[in-house]
């Protein structure tokens, strides 16, 4: 069955605890509740959006700034019990569409050497290795790939 996840912005602080439920979920240096809020205030510069189950749960988040012409995606992240049901990719795709309306015309992100997952789901974007970032994640430390996709939608 193909589930139907609907992606919006995060507009309701409320709404973070459930993005931070997911962060600690996935990241072992997740962001704080305080690092969410100062964000939040960054306004026309930092984005979030939200994935939502049909009965509104929120299943995966996704961060980004806009930089000019470019696109820094920060963290997109999905609760474990639904993952490999598309909803990375649905976000993926509002943000990579948000983000041409917003004026980007390529997008970047760091991810660890060894999250092949997330590779993986990149690759299928269209993203490509530009470089490494040596010892640039802690706990564990860690090298990052650095990825680009040019020409967004
Ligand atoms: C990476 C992550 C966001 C993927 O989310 P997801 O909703 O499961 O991804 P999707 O279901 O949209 O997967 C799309 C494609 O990505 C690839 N992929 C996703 N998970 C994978 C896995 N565990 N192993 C191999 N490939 C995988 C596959 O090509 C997949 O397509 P398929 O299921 O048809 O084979 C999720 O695993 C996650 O939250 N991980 C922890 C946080 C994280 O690492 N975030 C990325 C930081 S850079």
């Amino acid at each position: 069955m193909t589930m139907e996840w609907k992606v919006e912005p995060l507009t309701n602080r409320a709404d973070i605890d459930a993005v931070l439920a997911i962060e600690h979920a996935s990241f072992t240096s997740p962001w704080t509740k305080e690092m969410y809020l100062a964000e939040l205030e960054n306004h026309g510069v930092s984005f979030f959006y939200l994935a939502r189950a049909p009965l509104g749960e929120i299943v995966g988040f996704c961060s980004f700034w806009r930089i000019l012409d470019e696109l820094h995606i920060n963290n997109l992240a999905v609760l474990p019990e639904h993952r490999r049901a598309g909803v990375a990719s649905t976000l993926l795709s509002g943000v990579l569409k948000e983000g041409a309306r917003l004026g980007a015309k390529r997008a970047t992100l760091e991810v660890r050497q060894s999250n092949t997952p997330a590779q993986r789901l990149y690759e299928r974007f269209s993203f490509v290795v530009a470089g490494v970032r040596r010892g640039y994640y802690s706990n564990p430390v860690e090298d990052a790939l650095v990825l680009w996709k040019e020409g967004l939608p």
